[in-house]
């Protein structure tokens, strides 16, 4: 418990866009095959926002269904952090966004934080301070990324990789006094940071000397020292979390990685020596949506079926800064 007071998972929902682009569709694009994509990342598909549509739309549909879910109303939120790496505008940012679309008129706090991939395990953990503390009580966290709108979609290396959409999570003060948070760590390194980078499109004022170089705005990643970071880093870090929650693997119920790759999230499982009904996988579908994968991925396994409430899981992303976190939650009857 990071203060006094225990935090809940209260409710949880995701939103994906409707168009779909296949990895035969991308073949229009560049040079490419079904193959080679699907047997290097798991990917079949990926969504994207089309036309006005934006991120916003999605973490708004994302955060009434988490609403929804945990049975409260929207008076009750005391706080919105908004996860993405990839929010369709610097300012106003998407929480306070948010906050406006969903009717909110108390001048509670709403704000953006980037931790990339790793964002809704970095929230969480913000969220576990705040209400630890007892200075919030019901928190709004909201997981959106465009990923599509900063994609080189010339770039086979990456543009093959990413999609959007949006997961959400309500947490809030423990009504029972349980703690649905088991453990939980972060970590950065920026000192590799240069593996995953996107520079922003700028100037310097037109008076003094210009800089050498201008961002793009879109993603540029070494994919192969990202996976090598990705297998040695976090496999070992699921399994200090794990430690650190005072249950072994074989005592949680499942596995529900950031959809990166799906043989990344394999390297996962075998150090965890999990069945395959464990691990949480629908990579195949969307690609990675950054911060908003896990929630999707949670939200949709139970909604398949394949995750049974009243169950513990061990959540981990790791993404660009170099990111990266794992945590052990309490998943209980009705959140999503
Ligand atoms: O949240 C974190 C996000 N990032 C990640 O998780 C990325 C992790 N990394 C990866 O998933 C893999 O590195 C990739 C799937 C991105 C790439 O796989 P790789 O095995 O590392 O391929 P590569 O980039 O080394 O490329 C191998 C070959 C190259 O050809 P040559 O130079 O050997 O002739 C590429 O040009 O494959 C070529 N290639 C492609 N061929 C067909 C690269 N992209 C494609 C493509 N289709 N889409």
């Amino acid at each position: 418990m990071a203060g006094n007071i225990p935090l809940m998972i209260a409710g949880i929902g995701y939103c994906v866009p409707e168009a779909v682009i296949t990895n035969e569709d991308l073949k229009k694009l560049y040079e490419t095959s079904d193959e080679w994509i699907y047997t290097r990342t798991g990917i079949k598909e990926r969504r994207v926002v089309s036309g006005n549509e934006t991120a916003i739309d999605l973490g708004l549909k994302a955060a009434q269904n988490a609403i929804l879910k945990a049975n409260i109303s929207t008076d009750e939120i005391d706080c919105i952090i908004s996860a993405s790496s990839v929010p369709p505008q610097l300012y106003p940012t998407l929480a306070c966004t948010i906050q406006a679309k969903l009717g909110i008129k108390d001048t509670i706090p709403a704000f953006d934080m980037t931790a990339a991939c790793t964002g809704l395990i970095y929230a969480l953990q913000i969220a576990r301070g705040f209400i630890g503390a007892g200075l919030y009580k019901t928190i709004l966290i909201v997981a959106a990324d465009n990923n599509s709108k900063i994609t080189d979609w010339t770039d086979r290396g990456t543009s093959i990789l990413f999609g959007d959409g949006a997961g959400a999570m309500v947490v809030k003060a423990s009504v029972d006094g349980v703690d649905d948070i088991l453990s939980l760590k972060i970590s950065a390194n920026g000192s590799i940071g240069q593996m995953i980078q996107t520079n922003m499109p700028s100037q310097c004022c037109p008076l003094v000397k210009q800089a050498d170089e201008v961002g793009t705005g879109k993603i540029i990643m070494d994919g192969k020292e990202v996976y090598k970071f990705a297998v040695t880093t976090v496999p070992k870090y699921v399994e200090e979390c794990i430690a650190l929650s005072g249950l072994t693997a074989e005592e949680i119920d499942y596995l529900i990685p950031h959809q990166a790759n799906q043989r990344i999230i394999e390297s996962i499982q075998n150090r965890l020596k999990y069945t395959d009904d464990k691990v949480i996988s629908n990579i195949r579908y969307y690609g990675n949506t950054s911060a908003a994968s896990i929630p999707i991925a949670l939200a949709e396994g139970v909604e398949q079926g394949k995750i049974k409430l009243g169950s513990t899981a061990v959540l981990c992303g790791f993404g660009a800064g170099m990111t990266w976190g794992g945590a052990v939650v309490r998943l209980r009857e009705g959140i999503c």
